[in-house]
């Protein structure tokens, strides 16, 4: 199991080193590190297991945050509704991803954005598409494409600039004018 000192801490050189495209099939080491990567993400998200694990919660992780410079990232995003009795998620795994086409709109995360590679407060705000259509392949190698909005979108562009040695706080700005925040 995933530990939170395994994910690499911003002040990691890695971090800021753009990822490799993936050769298909994947390798046994990157099946091993999605399957943690889904239930890292997952189970961080969950209060109790969160607590239980000493986990950050987060939503998504781009495999260069646990050192693995391939183009590949993991987004567990939760789809509660009102009326649901447990917490329940989708995930996403997009290998060798690219932003085919996106909104003129832009918006950003109203409370900033958060990373499991940024151990501390931030201040200031992230421009991203309101809507991107991303495409990629599954973990098998079939081609996918992804249509993502508001939160989703914004946690498809942040794990997108992982890939590119890219954190959010390179990022930050206040000049948020005529932007949506979410
Ligand atoms: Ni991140």
């Amino acid at each position: 199991m995933l530990k939170t000192k395994d994910i690499l801490d911003e002040k990691d050189k890695r971090l800021h080193e753009i990822s490799k495209e993936v050769v298909f099939p994947l390798t046994e080491t990157d099946k091993k590190a999605i399957h943690d990567m889904i239930e890292y993400l997952h189970d961080s998200q969950i209060e109790e297991l969160a607590e239980k694990r000493d986990l950050r919660p987060g939503m998504g992780m781009a495999a260069i945050q646990l050192g693995i410079k391939k183009r590949y990232f993991v987004v567990v995003n939760e789809i509660t509704e009102e009326n649901d009795t447990e917490q329940k998620f989708e995930t996403y795994i997009i290998v060798n991803p690219t932003i085919v086409s996106h909104s003129e709109e832009e918006i950003c995360a109203d409370a900033g954005e958060g990373c499991l590679s940024v151990n501390r407060e931030t201040e200031g705000y992230v421009r991203r598409y309101a809507r991107v259509k991303v495409s990629g392949y599954d973990m098998d190698g079939n081609k996918i494409v992804v249509r993502a909005r508001e939160e989703l979108a914004i946690a498809f562009q942040h794990e997108i600039d992982h890939l590119n040695g890219i954190l959010f706080t390179d990022k930050l700005t206040f000049n948020i004018d005529g932007i949506r925040t979410i």
